[in-house]
């Protein structure tokens, strides 16, 4: 198709944006004391683009995530996915609306007694997909992750790496429209870092699945078509790595951005 060889170098504003934050705000209240997480941060992910937020730690990024993935509400502010308001779903809806998105956590959140398969098949048994289709779903992204070895094994068997890769499995099983991934490289090895790469990538080109990375890897981040640097809460600046540029290779781009204050 047209598009598909069009899609990589058309500026976002051009693309449907799939989910969306307008003004988002978050304060985070202990006794008397508020602090203000996000201080209205907005942005927009189309179907098959691959956002990177970058920034300090504490500069709100792991909030923003949670807050686009519905497992926290803004204090002002909206999320929108398909241009649908979260603050109008009702519970119903907003338990469909996570079916829509894959997390993986900072933290991974693996359940210990399941195995890296049963963890993988979790989402879809939840779901009520039937047997067949999980085993063949779980089969194929256990592969595409490189964890067929330990696919009976558990969590507190493998590596760090290894339980990274099981919780970005479980994010991409049931092909959710949005990937949203907290530091997924953070205790990866570079080639096996290189290996989810391409495993996001493939997300983001075959299955047109928007994804947003959080990460302070450079390599991580100039993946991405688009990269947000927050700091303090803030959007403090955004480079566009799709759009052609001067020419050089986007992370030569975004090293150069990055040295000169991120924007
Ligand atoms: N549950 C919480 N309660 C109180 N403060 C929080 C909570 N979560 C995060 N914060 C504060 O909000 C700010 C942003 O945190 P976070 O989003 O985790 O930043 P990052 O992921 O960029 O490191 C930090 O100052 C942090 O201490
Ligand atoms: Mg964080």
């Amino acid at each position: 198709m047209h598009w598909r060889i069009e899609r990589s170098s058309a500026p976002a504003a051009v693309s449907v944006p799939l989910l969306e934050a307008l003004d988002l705000v978050k304060d985070y209240r202990t006794g008397s004391e508020v602090r203000r997480a996000l201080d209205g941060v907005s942005l927009s992910v189309g179907p098959g683009r691959f956002l990177s937020v970058m920034g300090p730690s504490g500069s709100g990024k792991s909030t923003l995530l949670h807050l686009l993935g519905g497992l926290d509400r803004p204090t002002g502010g909206e999320v929108m996915l398909r241009r649908r308001a979260l603050s109008a779903l009702s519970d119903r809806e907003l338990t469909e609306y996570r079916r829509q998105v894959g997390f993986v956590f900072q933290s991974f959140n693996l359940v210990p007694v399941l195995t890296v398969a049963e963890n993988v098949a979790l989402p879809l048994v939840i779901d009520g997909r039937r047997r067949a289709e999980v085993d063949r779903r779980v089969r194929d992204t256990v592969a595409a992750v490189g964890l067929e070895e330990q696919a009976d094994a558990l969590p507190s068997r493998l590596s760090g790496g290894e339980q990274q890769r099981t919780a970005i499995a479980r994010a991409l099983v049931t092909e959710p429209a949005v990937l949203l991934a907290d530091e997924p490289t953070g205790n990866l090895d570079s080639a096996t870092g290189e290996q989810l790469l391409s495993v996001l990538k493939a997300a983001q080109r075959d299955r047109e699945q928007a994804i947003v990375v959080v990460t302070h890897d450079p390599n991580v981040a100039a993946a991405g078509d688009e990269v947000l640097h927050l700091r303090d809460g803030a959007v403090t600046g955004r480079i566009d790595l799709g759009c052609g540029g001067d020419g050089s290779p986007p992370a030569q781009r975004l090293a150069a951005w990055l040295g000169d204050g991120a924007g």
